[in-house]
């Protein structure tokens, strides 16, 4: 009788450490060190995008610093981006083939919040967008400076995809509500902004 309980508690302990490792994707550590093209370069060949390679992956090193730069922990234990009051509350949201993540910068990780493949509610008026292989969804709860973070946040994307040699482009033409219902967002919480990323076409 022990045995088989000692049985059945082992098979639920793998069992849930094989749905958590599926749930939770560990990020690569950010090369902060890394010497990059002069700021005012940067700023000077940013532009958006609007043709995507599809065949071109991003690897995981690139989406780790892609993340850390729209809203990762710098050096201070603060984020790459200042908030109102130091509230922190954006959300980066990643949209794959393989689902819906969510960026959980204190802990360097992807937590999957849903197997759906959302990419198309970004595309519909823009079909170009669909061949971007990476896509960031930006969320708050602030309806008074969540704007201001997010556009933080997509600035920072834009400089560092700009250094890597990455495509972008901030985008409001998307499906908000079918976002929201996918992204399983509470009521008081709202998307703002999409950015797909990509190697240009
Ligand atoms: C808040 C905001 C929303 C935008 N929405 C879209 C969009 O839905 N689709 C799009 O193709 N570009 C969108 N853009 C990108 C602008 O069209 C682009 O920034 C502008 O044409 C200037 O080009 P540049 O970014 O290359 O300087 C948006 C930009 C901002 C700031």
């Amino acid at each position: 009788m022990k045995n088989i309980f000692y049985l059945i508690l082992a098979i639920a302990f793998l069992t849930c450490g094989t749905t958590m490792a599926a749930n939770v994707q560990k990020l690569p550590q950010p090369d902060v060190e890394q010497s990059t093209v002069s700021l005012m370069k940067l700023l000077n060949t940013r532009q958006s995008a609007r043709a995507y390679d599809s065949s071109k992956q991003i690897d995981k090193q690139t989406l780790s610093e892609i993340l850390w730069a729209a809203f990762g922990v710098n050096q201070y234990g603060k984020r790459t981006i200042a908030t109102a009051r130091n509230e922190q509350n954006l959300k980066v949201f990643v949209l794959r083939q393989d689902g819906i993540w969510l960026y959980n910068a204190k802990e360097n990780q992807l937590e999957k919040i849903s197997d759906e493949n959302a990419i198309p509610y970004t595309a519909e008026k823009q079909p170009f967008v669909s061949d971007a292989p990476l896509h960031l969804i930006y969320t708050s709860s602030d309806s008074h400076w969540g704007h201001d973070h997010a556009g933080s946040a997509y600035q920072n994307v834009y400089l560092y995809t700009t250094a890597k040699g990455l495509s972008t482009v901030i985008r409001g033409l998307i499906n908000f509500d079918a976002l929201h219902k996918a992204l399983k967002l509470n009521d008081d919480e709202f998307v703002i902004a999409h950015q797909p990323i990509g190697y240009a076409k």
